[in-house]
């Protein structure tokens, strides 16, 4: 049998445990700030009809042809790892008929998402997204609204030099009217292109702008955009949504340029960029999905929703997402006499079942260690059973913070109710 060690699979990554203190703390303010805009978490499963997403993101677009992980079971079905997961909150609204009595449906969602892409700094194979969608209504106003919980979020996770691109990519009819005038701009010059934006020009020419070679940028620099062509009705829906947002008070760029990755996008069409990230600038990216519900069988019902990538989110956060444990808890059951193991774990289960948090140590290691394990570990106290103090029924107290040491009776320790108690209990020793 091979002895070669196993690593994760490129372009996945393990989050360790001080990195995943703040994954944890990016989740709770996500959960926080979504039930407070009354958004209810949904959970959908990590793999779907591969069609889902053939008919919900376009059978055309990259991450379709070139990106999904795709298999068949073993009753020959044809079943995707989820490349991203609006398309999946929509068949669900669908397929429970969520709008029927509650109007608006409004969600949020977290999870990991799969796409074969190549990997860098920031892009993963699978990653992990933050994801909200309000399904039911084309008031401009809840494009502001889900705007707003998106910069909200941003916000309070102090994501470093933060900015808003917004833009509108009008309906089909508005983008056909434009498409002519591009492709009449374009075809001359289309050897100038890259063999990307070369396929893309056959394909979904709109998609040219998302290209990232400068040379390709530059030669689209005179280029008509979907903007000037848009109807009175959908340029009226845009600088609504403009007008809310200055009432909100979120700050924002348009750029006339920007396009999004999937084709289900209609009208409002923004993204969240940190300067701190590099090529992978985009934290999170949404827009309004008014065609998306018919494209998967269901009745004409718009949609608006954005997801965020957690792992740029750490990368962007303060300390590049790296907590080291501040604050002090709980207690270190330490022995110093091997004789005293069993009341040492006696007493650390006793701690345990009063909700006050404890370990000890399982590696017989000498009294010098165990506190050094104590102290980096963050452990506020440790209880120490040494033979002298227990002939007395009594235990040393070490104050990992500021070292001073002091004796409570073992009795007192067992007999508070939680973590406060006993906290009052040392400060009210007598000296
Ligand atoms: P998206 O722009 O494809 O949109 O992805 C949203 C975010 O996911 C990106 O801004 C980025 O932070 C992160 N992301 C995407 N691909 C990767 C990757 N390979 N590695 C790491 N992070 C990545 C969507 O997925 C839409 N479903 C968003 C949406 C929701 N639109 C409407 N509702």
């Amino acid at each position: 049998m091979s002895k070669q060690k196993i690593k994760a699979i490129h372009g996945t990554r393990d989050i360790l445990p001080d990195e995943a203190q703040s994954w944890q703390k990016v989740i709770a303010t996500v959960s926080r700030v979504a039930v407070s805009h009354n958004y209810g978490l949904i959970l959908n499963p990590i793999f779907e009809a591969t069609e889902l997403f053939a008919r919900g993101i376009g059978e055309t677009n990259d991450v379709v042809t070139k990106e999904m992980y795709t298999f068949t079971d073993q009753g020959g079905r044809f079943l995707t790892l989820r490349p991203e997961g609006t398309a999946s909150v929509v068949r669900a609204y669908l397929e429970h008929s969520l709008g029927a009595d509650s109007g608006v449906v409004k969600v949020w969602y977290a999870g990991p998402m799969f796409r074969q892409e190549r990997p860098q700094a920031g892009r993963y194979r699978q990653f992990y997204q933050i994801g909200v969608e309000a399904i039911g209504s084309l008031d401009p106003a809840l494009d502001a609204e889900v705007i707003g919980l998106n910069h909200r979020i941003l916000d309070e996770l102090e994501i470093r030099d933060l900015s808003l691109e917004i833009n509108t990519i009008g309906m089909p009819a508005d983008r056909q009217a434009h498409r002519e005038s591009f492709v009449k701009f374009v075809r001359p010059i289309l050897g100038n292109f890259c063999p990307d934006c070369k396929r893309r020009f056959g394909i979904n020419p709109l998609r040219m702008f998302d290209c990232k070679e400068a040379s390709c940028r530059e030669n689209l620099a005179g280029a008509p955009v979907v903007y000037d062509f848009l109807s009175r009705e959908n340029l009226g829906h845009f600088e609504e949504v403009l007008g809310y947002l200055k009432l909100a008070g979120v700050p924002y760029q348009v750029n006339k340029k920007l396009v999004r990755g999937l084709d289900y996008y209609t009208r409002t069409a923004w993204e969240f960029k940190s300067a701190c990230l590099g090529s992978q600038d985009s934290i999170s990216g949404g827009g309004r999905y008014d065609l998306l519900s018919e494209q998967l069988g269901g009745p004409l019902t718009p949609g608006i929703g954005f997801a965020s990538g957690m792992e740029r989110i750490l990368m962007a956060m303060p300390d590049r997402g790296r907590t080291k444990r501040t604050d002090h808890f709980g207690f270190f059951v330490a022995v110093r006499d091997p004789g005293f193991k069993s009341e040492a774990v006696k007493l650390l289960y006793s701690l345990r079942k009063r909700g006050i948090a404890a370990d000890t140590d399982y590696l017989g290691r000498s009294l010098k260690a165990q506190m050094k394990q104590a102290n980096k570990s963050g452990y506020r106290y440790a209880v120490i059973l040494a033979e002298d103090e227990m002939a007395r029924g009594r235990v040393a107290v070490r104050n990992m913070i500021d070292s001073s040491q002091f004796e409570l009776n073992l009795s007192d320790i067992y007999n508070i109710g939680n973590e406060q108690e006993l906290g009052e209990l040392i400060e009210k020793r007598p000296e």
